[in-house]
């Protein structure tokens, strides 16, 4: 492994080392203790929506099994747990009346974690949507901005004397992008530009209003969200033009029409720019004339809130070049036998390094990687062990060059790896495993892999056994 960096320490002293999860990934349980349906319960049981059929059903079993894998965590060294709350297991129908069970869990689960010295970081929004709510037009309903008002409030009530991180939204340009443009995702629609932009807007808006409510109920509150990104990695580090193309690609939207159109919503700038600099990108008004008109114009000023730290999640960039063309890159084609991982998705460590450059001087807020891994052929091996040194050289990798970031003295916060435990992978079901943890899905068993064993060093030399693995 080439050093990349020649500064001790590696990462800032309050960096924080955690690992992420979702409630519809890991939870099951899904009529457990009154808890109503979600889109994705619903969305995995339509035949031909996920591979195998696989469903949410019981997932890892987290909610029964959670006292366990806390052990896990703690055994591992994590300093934070990142996990969504399942809107549904809090509110059955999304408003109306609580699900107090629902809530006590989450709530339970909060304790335990501190507990075990282990900082909870809280995901409102991780996809899960209340079928209820769908039922009353989803995201598209300007009305969904109070029920996540509602159920924020609810939320922080019981748990922001504990919980001090808080997510509003992971990944928007996914949910809506699948969900409501090319509907491979829950709910399964496909709808034409605008109304995904409708939606999108009142996404904005939620996180705008549940964000003032989380101040007024946190004290000390952290808030920010988790976006997916669509990184530009320029082909030539060392020529300035190649690294404008790719700061280009990773903060310029474009626009896509067609079998394409979903791809659209992937940009970075959608929910950023309103968030934190309270305007949308100018390509908005040139292909949608007048879209904004149809909103009060006060929303911008309710969706423009301050905010603690700016979240990612990073899995693989795209290389560019610089081009003349309307948006002055292009992309290389694919390098023959380029490594990939098994889902398919290159690897590209050095745009942990890119997005993090990009991102900061776009936002300047400090920076947390929310979601970072990869799917890999793990299986428990006939001495009963999980040998994933792929996960090992991946991570390696990536976050050297994310260290690398620390030299430049961009602000980093902290580092979640993607995910604490294999689990449901959307549309993709149970056949990708990004876990530390290996499930087996018939037994439940838990095995820490290799990795989790080599990330606990990681985490308690603050990273120094990237660079020196002897040293623990
Ligand atoms: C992003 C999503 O937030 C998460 O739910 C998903 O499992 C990972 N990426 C891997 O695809």
């Amino acid at each position: 492994m080439p050093n990349l960096h020649t500064q001790d320490p590696f990462f800032p002293d309050a960096f924080v080392w955690g690992a992420a999860t979702a409630s519809a990934q890991i939870e099951g349980g899904w009529n457990q203790d009154g808890r109503g349906p979600s889109i994705w319960d619903v969305f995995c049981r339509q035949e031909g929506n996920v591979l195998n059929g696989d469903t949410t059903s019981q997932a890892c079993d987290f909610y029964n099994r959670w006292h366990d894998d806390i052990a896990l965590m703690s055994q591992m060294g994590l300093q934070a747990f990142r996990f969504s709350i399942s809107w549904s297991r809090v509110f059955p129908d999304g408003t109306g009346e609580i699900n107090q069970a629902g809530l006590d869990f989450y709530s339970q689960l909060v304790d335990a974690l501190l507990a075990n010295g282990i900082r909870p970081y809280v995901t409102l929004y991780h996809w899960d949507l209340p079928q209820a709510l769908q039922l009353k037009g989803g995201w598209l309903n300007r009305d969904i901005a109070d029920w996540f008002t509602r159920y924020t409030e609810t939320l922080v009530q019981c748990l922001g004397d504990r919980v001090k991180d808080w997510i509003t939204f992971n990944e928007p340009q996914i949910f809506l992008g699948f969900g409501y443009s090319d509907g491979t995702h829950a709910p399964g629609v496909s709808l034409p530009h605008e109304e995904v932009f409708q939606a999108a807007h009142h996404v904005n808006l939620a996180h705008g209003r549940a964000t003032k409510k989380i101040r007024e109920f946190v004290k000390d509150a952290k808030v920010g969200i988790a976006i997916a990104t669509k990184i530009g990695i320029p082909a030539d580090e060392h020529d300035p033009a190649h690294i404008e193309a790719a700061r280009k690609a990773t903060i310029h939207p474009e626009w896509k029409d067609g079998s394409d159109k979903h791809t659209t919503y992937l940009n970075n700038a959608w929910w950023p720019d309103p968030m934190i600099h309270g305007r949308y990108p100018e390509i908005l008004e040139k292909h949608l004339p007048g879209f904004l008109d149809q909103f009060p114009a006060s929303d911008m000023e309710e969706i423009c809130q301050p905010l603690d730290f700016f979240g990612y999640n990073y899995y693989f960039g795209i290389v560019v070049e610089p081009a003349d063309n309307e948006k002055g890159w292009q992309a290389l084609p694919e390098q023959a036998g380029e490594p990939r991982t098994m889902i398919g998705w290159p690897v590209h460590p050095s745009g942990l390094y890119w997005a993090s450059r990009f991102f900061y001087d776009a936002y300047q807020l400090p920076l947390y990687v929310f979601e970072n891994g990869l799917s890999s052929m793990d299986w428990v091996d006939t001495e009963g062990n999980v040998k994933d040194h792929h996960r090992i050289d991946f991570l390696t990798r990536y976050l050297a060059q994310y260290s690398r970031a620390h030299e430049d003295n961009i602000p980093l916060a902290g580092y979640f790896h993607w995910s604490l435990m294999d689990n449901f992978e959307w549309a993709q079901g149970y056949r990708e495993r990004f876990g530390l943890i290996h499930v087996d899905y018939q037994t439940l068993k838990r095995t820490p892999k290799e990795s989790a064993i080599w990330y606990q060093k990681v985490i308690q030399s603050n990273g120094k056994h990237l660079f020196s693995p002897s040293i623990t």
